[in-house]
């Protein structure tokens, strides 16, 4: 199809002076020169110049299933024919209140609550609006205090971006002070020598002494990513989450397993908190993939036991007024509802399943490139970290070029990493092939040596 603008001068110029991006640099803004995605088809986009990219991260860990999938096109334009929104604040639609029961169906033990959102901030604002709700419909209104972990991201909106954990982003923006964050869970991370056994035990004792020190009547809920994924990818120990639900469990303390990126498939399950990690958690919410990416959407999962708790003779009445206009909205209910119906007709689980040890065998060979110090994933995600060496300011000055380098090199090549200081993460969509995945990373490979050429060429290393 041909572009809507053939000539991009007008277009760059709009996106400079007209288009604030997402975690706009202040000091470039208005003077950026970014790849305009036009057209995609399966795993890879087309840009304004005609280059042909493989989409290392799926967009953002969202194109489960691809570009220019004309079965989901199709579904939504139906639905935005013969119903392009209701309110849910007064109706409801048989879509959306289809897509709830699918998504009941799939989901661990009792969470079959499904509050429907714009995506995954959205998603976390209200879970931890219901749980700071239902404490104070419980006659327990001191009981809000949120545990959270360094390196977390739960989302933009005020109290997600205030249990998000990850330092960079917390220099200029204010946070709300509603929650305390664990030291980071990732075993690379640990001191020389120490086991991965210990290093675990560390990390139960830093949530047990956290919830001691604010006192159990004064802490709401534990909020934790299966894998903490922007934070680079970090895979705790095995065992961790099982147990950290042991410890709330212990304290009364909920636990809000945020799937944005791990639901729909990207581990290979449907949710990754009980098939992969063991653990059923109080609250699921999960965005991003539900739609395979093509239209927003987000859902905070509530169990049954949370809302009985609350509700009927033990209501006191209560309204829990929280919801967005287009909570459920029907084109992003139909999208999501033929998604469903593709991964089940396509066993897209036990592609990913089948396709994942190839992906994390490459991704740990890539070990052998003397710039990269680990690899790591599970199923379909994973992140290389690089390191240029050097301690402190100086170390911290380097790691900040190389994600950039790498990233520059993989484009021209024609594959898209995903550069977050000295990391580089991908989580291609889940329909790729395994030559697509070899293709991947011989391009990555590719793109890595030729960084370090240029940064040992710039005498950064
Ligand atoms: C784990 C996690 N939670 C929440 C969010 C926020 O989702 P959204 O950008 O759809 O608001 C993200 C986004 O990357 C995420 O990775």
């Amino acid at each position: 199809m041909a572009p809507l603008i053939n000539d991009f001068t007008p277009a760059k110029d709009w996106d400079n002076a007209n288009f604030v991006h997402p975690w706009e640099g202040m000091e470039d803004i208005g003077n950026n020169s970014r790849t305009f995605a036009e057209s995609a088809h399966g795993i890879y986009i087309t840009t304004e110049t005609g280059a042909k990219l493989l989409d290392g991260p799926a967009g953002m860990w969202c194109m489960q299933l691809g570009y220019g999938n004309g079965e989901i096109a199709d579904a939504m334009a139906e639905q935005a024919r013969s119903l392009a929104y209701f309110s849910p604040f007064n109706n409801s639609n048989s879509a959306s209140a289809r897509l709830a029961h699918e998504i009941a169906q799939r989901t661990p033990g009792d969470l079959n609550r499904v509050f429907f959102t714009t995506g995954g901030s959205t998603a976390v604002d209200t879970a931890l609006r219901f749980i700071w709700f239902r404490n104070n419909v419980l006659g327990r209104p001191e009981k809000k205090r949120i545990i959270s972990r360094q390196k977390a991201y739960h989302g933009s909106t005020h109290l997600a971006a205030s249990v998000s954990g990850k330092e960079r982003d917390k220099g200029w923006l204010d946070q709300m002070d509603i929650a305390h964050f664990l030291p980071n869970v990732n075993p690379f991370v640990r001191p020389n020598g120490m086991s991965i056994d210990t290093f675990l035990d560390e990390k139960i004792a830093d949530l047990e002494n956290a919830i001691l020190e604010l006192g159990p009547d004064t802490v709401a809920a534990f909020i934790a990513e299966p894998v903490l994924a922007s934070g680079g990818v970090i895979v705790p120990p095995k065992g961790y989450h099982k147990r950290c639900l042991e410890i709330c469990r212990k304290y009364d303390v909920l636990y809000i397993s945020d799937e944005v990126v791990t639901g729909f498939g990207r581990l290979g399950h449907w949710f990754a908190s009980e098939d992969e990690f063991g653990i059923v958690p109080d609250i699921i919410t999960c965005a991003k993939g539900m739609t395979a990416g093509y239209a927003p959407m987000g859902a905070c999962i509530i169990s049954d036991a949370l809302i009985d708790s609350i509700s009927g003779d033990a209501s006191q009445g209560a309204t829990f007024s929280n919801g967005y206009t287009f909570s459920g909205h029907p084109v992003s209910a139909a999208a999501a509802l033929k998604t469903i119906e593709i991964f089940d007709r396509d066993n897209l689980l036990d592609h990913v399943q089948s396709i994942a040890p190839l992906f994390q065998s490459r991704l740990r060979s890539l070990m052998d490139l003397p710039i990269v110090v680990d690899a790591r994933g599970v199923g379909l995600v994973g992140a290389i970290e690089c390191s240029l060496g050097g301690t402190g300011a100086e170390k911290l000055e380097r790691d900040y070029v190389v994600g950039g380098r790498i990233d520059a090199r993989c484009q021209e090549l024609g594959l898209l990493v995903r550069p977050i200081i000295n990391m580089c993460v991908f989580s291609p969509p889940l329909i790729s092939t395994e030559d697509e995945i070899n293709k991947i990373f011989d391009l990555l490979e590719q793109g890595v040596r030729l960084a370090t050429q240029d940064l040992k060429a710039d005498g950064l290393m």
